[in-house]
């Protein structure tokens, strides 16, 4: 039984939803915080910092997963601030972050340069702090697979290299990580195999049994480069065990029933 109150921000989504389910069975008091304020979350908006002051009150540890891809400047990189501020006031002792290997070496992609960004807001801040560095999730890879395979020619980009870690894995990991002293920059997790992103969707259609052709598109660019040269991997660091087609089997067998 771990006394800790711990709140996890983005605690509703792909990866915080799952570190919600882990640490409730160690028995931590945990909180969970959505925009939303539906029934067992607290309300808070990182956006406008709604909400914010009032979840971080009284919390000892903060998981730190709430993120938006779509509006990073105003969520990940100004609402962190806000949650950091909240934070400072409120005596938190320990935040962890979830960051993306190698947002150092492709912060050309704005989305990677701004979790930069965070990362070294989070570095200065007064709080003890712990970054955990994860590659791709596989279920994430999954859907963008699946919704390219909706368009009339599937492609692919060229030579993009990728590592896909089990969203529950980088859970554990995080888990783990609340429930230690923090720890700074740990070592980075990633997925046992390193794949390109055709052969990534290859295999997603022998698992489904169907055929397409895959069109590998090369991109030009600096971010485009920097995938093709392995920035998004950490091929040391093979923290995962599920392998993609264990992962394609399990999920396709979830969607069949
Ligand atoms: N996806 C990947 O492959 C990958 C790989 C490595 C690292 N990561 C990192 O892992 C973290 C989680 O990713 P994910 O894919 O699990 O995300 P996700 O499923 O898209 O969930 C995003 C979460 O952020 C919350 N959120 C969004 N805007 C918010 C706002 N204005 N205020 C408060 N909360 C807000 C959402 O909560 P509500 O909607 O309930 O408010 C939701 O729970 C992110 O930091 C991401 O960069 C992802």
């Amino acid at each position: 039984m771990n006394t800790s109150k711990i709140l996890v921000t983005g605690g509703t989504g792909s990866l915080g939803s799952l570190v919600v389910d882990r640490l409730r069975t160690v028995g931590c008091d945990l909180h969970t915080l959505s925009r939303s304020g539906r029934p067992g979350t607290v309300q808070g908006d990182l956006l406008t910092g709604e909400g914010i002051e009032q979840a971080v009150k009284g919390i000892d540890v903060i998981v730190h997963c709430a993120s938006s891809p779509s509006n990073p400047r105003q969520v990940d990189v100004e609402g962190t601030k806000r949650l950091l501020q909240a934070a400072e006031r409120a005596d938190v002792s320990h935040i962890i972050f979830v960051s993306i290997v190698g947002v150092d070496r492709n912060p050309f992609y704005p989305y990677y340069g701004m979790k930069l960004e965070v990362e070294q807001m989070i570095e200065q801040a007064s709080i003890p702090w712990t970054i955990l560095r994860a590659t791709q999730f596989q279920e994430f890879v999954f859907k963008v697979i699946q919704f390219l395979d909706r368009l009339p020619v599937m492609m692919m980009p060229k030579g993009f290299l990728l590592q896909p870690i089990q969203t529950g894995e980088v859970a554990d990991r995080l888990v783990e990580l609340a429930l230690s002293a923090p720890g700074g920059r740990v070592p980075d997790v990633g997925g046992p195999e390193v794949w390109t992103a055709a052969e990534l969707a290859r295999a997603y259609f022998q698992a489904t049994g169907r055929k397409r052709r895959i069109v590998e598109v090369p991109i030009p660019g600096k971010i485009a480069q920097a995938f093709r040269a392995g920035a998004q991997l950490c091929p040391d660091q093979k923290y995962g065990k599920i392998r993609w087609d264990e992962f394609l089997s399990q999920r396709l067998h979830l969607e069949k029933n």
